[in-house]
């Protein structure tokens, strides 16, 4: 094989990258985005970048490129160096870091491509203001009239956070980008669930990206006196909202595309004493499904179910919308590509779809999208103890590297 990645460099990378935002006890990496541990490993990163060579530039949503290879349509890859609370080292910070490792490869080598090359870590991919930030701002998706209100579930506005990073939320609207600039995108994470290490083969071809909606539920019940109150007379939030999920979870199962999912992260109660009936409870739900109209389905069928459930108990409940991604495919230019590297590799593949979002899937309305998985140990991802071999991330970064040679001409 005549060109091949850095293992050593890249893994020195990863877990350079790894110690900022490390939790004390094992509890894995805090990194969200705009937080100072963030914007320190955002300053790394384009240290990093420009120590090998590449044309650096932050733009006002705070997508971070690196390029080679100047002026005309360019070959894009990345994925996002922020984390969810107590994460692990490779969810997104693979895609960055075998990104730049790739483009420092074709540099280092005087791999002459005919399109230039440049790599993104975009910006709070985890969602900490909805899902997909940069990435829906490049691709002009972001509601620019709701930036000003957007509020982390922790309720740091996104202005005071972007302020404090040194940036101005009212400047997003300038990143978005010009399509005739980039010629496609392709961006390599690690699977996050079982299927690749279970079928022990060493890529997946995404052909797929999940739909995900993000709704806020808030069912309002009455305060009471928690030991006086017959139990019958109760108007209790945090029931009807337990009984709501348990239903919602059943919904979704029967009756969603086979694949479809639900999760609730979270639930506060207000006003959040023992010895007071909870008058309020919101809940925060994701559903996720390949198929557009599957997913709007069950938006709509859920929402019914948690107004029957409400009315039922006597309650009342409100329902927002936090944000909404759609499903995208994958651009076959871009399958062919990883394909075909993995034939000059030698490495086995399976077709796959992404249960999880990536920033692949807006980019699949500005350019040819797609998108190639490596093994996650034991499915394991979100979670302290998120890792995959050496060796499969060398293959991966690899087979990027040749993804991107060939698209790139
Ligand atoms: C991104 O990690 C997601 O939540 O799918
Ligand atoms: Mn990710
Ligand atoms: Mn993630």
């Amino acid at each position: 094989m005549a060109v091949a990645i850095s293992l050593p460099r890249l893994k020195h990378h990863i877990e350079t990258l790894s110690s900022y935002g490390r939790n004390p006890d094992g509890r894995g990496i805090t990194r969200s985005c705009w937080s100072p541990a963030h914007e320190q490993a955002r300053a790394w990163l384009l240290d990093r970048m420009k120590a090998a060579g590449l044309e650096t530039r932050v733009d006002p949503a705070g997508n971070t490129f690196g390029r080679i290879g100047g002026q005309g349509s360019a070959v894009l890859t990345g994925s996002h160096i922020d984390t969810v609370p107590e994460g692990g080292p490779l969810d997104g910070a693979l895609g960055v870091l075998a990104g730049l490792e790739c483009l420092q490869t074709i540099k280092e080598g005087g791999v002459a491509t005919r399109r230039p090359l440049a790599v993104v870590a975009w910006s709070d991919e985890e969602g900490r203001y909805g899902s997909l930030f940069g990435s829906r701002a490049f691709t002009g998706k972001l509601e620019l009239d709701k930036v000003r209100s957007l509020r982390a579930v922790d309720g740091e506005a996104l202005v005071d956070a972007m302020a404090r990073a040194g940036y101005d939320a009212s400047r997003v609207g300038e990143a978005r980008c010009d399509p005739r600039t980039i010629h496609s995108y392709v961006e390599l994470h690690i699977e996050q669930g079982p299927h690749l290490e279970a079928a022990r083969l060493p890529i997946g071809l995404v052909e797929g990206i999940v739909g995900i909606r993000r709704n806020r539920l808030t069912f309002i019940g009455e305060p009471d006196h928690a030991g006086t109150t017959p139990m019958a007379w109760r108007k209790d939030a945090f029931l009807a909202a337990c009984e709501y999920a348990l239903k919602a979870r059943e919904h979704v199962v029967r009756k969603g595309g086979g694949r479809s999912v639900t999760n609730f992260g979270r639930i506060e109660l207000a006003p959040g004493v023992s010895n007071i009936v909870p008058a309020r409870a919101v809940l925060l739900q994701e559903m996720r499904e390949l198929d557009a109209r599957i997913l709007a389905r069950l938006d709509r069928e859920c929402a019914a179910l948690a107004r029957t459930v409400s009315r039922r108990r006597g309650l009342r409940v409100e329902i927002e919308t936090l944000s909404r991604t759609e499903p995208a495919r994958c651009a076959p230019r871009v399958m062919s590509a990883v394909q075909a590297a993995c034939e000059t590799l030698r490495l086995r593949f399976k077709k796959m779809p992404s249960g999880a979002g990536h920033d692949a899937q807006n980019l699949a309305a500005v350019t040819e999208a797609g998108m190639l998985f490596i093994p996650s140990r034991g499915g394991r991802s979100h979670r302290p103890d998120e890792m995959s071999d050496w060796k499969a991330i060398e293959r991966g970064a690899n087979a990027l590297l040749h993804t991107l040679m060939r698209l790139a001409g």
